[in-house]
């Protein structure tokens, strides 16, 4: 008999496909039929502070058209208004974050893992990350990033940024915390190893980013496509690849995990577990049982009982072709 089941930080899943944080993920009524559909676990969309930031200038705006607002100065006579209206909405968007994950425990049984999607001020994540463990959070995803284009400082300090906020949010909470970062760092495979010693107990590689792209008939910017496609599993299963036997915490897989395959690769790489998302935008939720149909089947057909009977079997390690983790140029295959 086959059993899927891992353990993700320090989380008993019944499986290792769990839905990544998304718009799927916002409402309880979505986050039910990923669970009856079998997921192992499901990462609830983000709080993120830049909405939060958008929200807030928004509502200056519209409060600033109909005149000054004299009332907030008679809430507290030491509070200026922008702190008041600072204060109002990142509470009204917290509460709302906190509701839906008391009630998704409340309706679900596999593990909700909050999240936290953070791009500007570091030190706003620290205050949310005990109130959303209050809340019933079994896990929190931390997803930071500085897009490095910033042309005035060194690529030490956003690196710093990093330590600092895990340090931080490690003191906060008691529960399990995980960091989903990009492959934009100076040095990734030392980051990474780093970033594996701070305590945290997952690190989630790599998160898909909102990209420009142009309209080249009314020359402007627009859009790219939002979704992943499956050739974009690579970065993932190489950096998988060549960190598991080099962590000391687990790593998940995200991005371009689109099918049983991308998930049996990404455990033969070593991943504990993989994060889908475009894919279930595509077919719909109900994919997650032919995803996990596929990992039995082919498990069955190896002879494999556990997922622990083959997780890193293709890590850089332990393949036979180490150098073709290594390798990054064409030539060989050109020629
Ligand atoms: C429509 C959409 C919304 C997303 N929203 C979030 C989000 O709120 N927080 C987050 O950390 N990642 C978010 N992501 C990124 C996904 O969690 C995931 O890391 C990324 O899409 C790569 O996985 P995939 O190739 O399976 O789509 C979003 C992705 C998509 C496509």
């Amino acid at each position: 008999m086959v059993d899927l089941s891992t353990e993700y930080m320090g989380l008993q899943l019944k499986n290792p496909i769990i839905a990544g944080s998304s718009g799927l993920t916002g409402s309880v009524k979505k986050i039910q039929e990923i669970e009856k559909m079998g997921a192992g676990a499901v990462v609830l969309k983000s709080i993120f502070e830049e909405e939060i930031a958008y929200e807030y200038s928004d509502f200056l705006e519209q409060e600033s058209k109909s005149g000054p607002p004299q009332k907030y100065f008679d809430y507290d006579g030491h509070k200026n208004p922008i702190d008041f209206y600072d204060y109002i909405i990142r509470d009204d968007n917290l509460k709302k974050y906190k509701q839906l994950i008391a009630d998704s425990k409340k309706s679900i049984s596999i593990p909700v893992i909050a999240s936290i999607n953070c791009c500007y001020h570091s030190v706003e994540w620290i205050s949310y990350a005990k109130q959303l463990e209050e809340a019933g959070a079994d896990a929190l995803e931390l997803n930071m990033f500085f897009l490095p284009s910033n042309f005035n400082r060194s690529s030490e300090e956003p690196e710093k940024i990093y330590f600092q906020v895990i340090e931080q949010i490690l003191r906060e909470v008691s529960i399990p915390v995980a960091l989903k970062i990009s492959y934009y760092f100076t040095d990734l495979g030392p980051m990474i190893q780093k970033l594996s010693n701070s305590g945290i107990k997952a690190l989630v590689l790599f998160n898909r980013f909102f990209s420009p792209d142009f309209d080249i008939e009314k020359l402007e910017v627009k859009p790219s496509f939002v979704f992943s496609s499956p050739s974009d599993i690579a970065q993932s299963l190489r950096w998988i690849g060549i960190m598991s036997q080099r962590v000391n915490c687990d790593l998940a897989a995200s991005t371009g995990v689109h099918d049983g395959e991308g998930a049996i690769k990404q455990i033969l790489a070593g991943a504990k577990a993989v994060q889908m998302v475009s894919v279930f935008y595509k077919n719909k939720i109900e994919y997650i049982q032919a995803v996990s149909d596929t990992i039995k089947k082919w498990m069955s057909a190896h002879s494999y009982n556990t997922l622990q009977d083959f997780r890193g079997l293709l890590s850089q390690p332990k393949t036979n072709d180490p150098a073709v983790f290594e390798r990054v140029q064409f030539m060989k295959y050109f020629n």
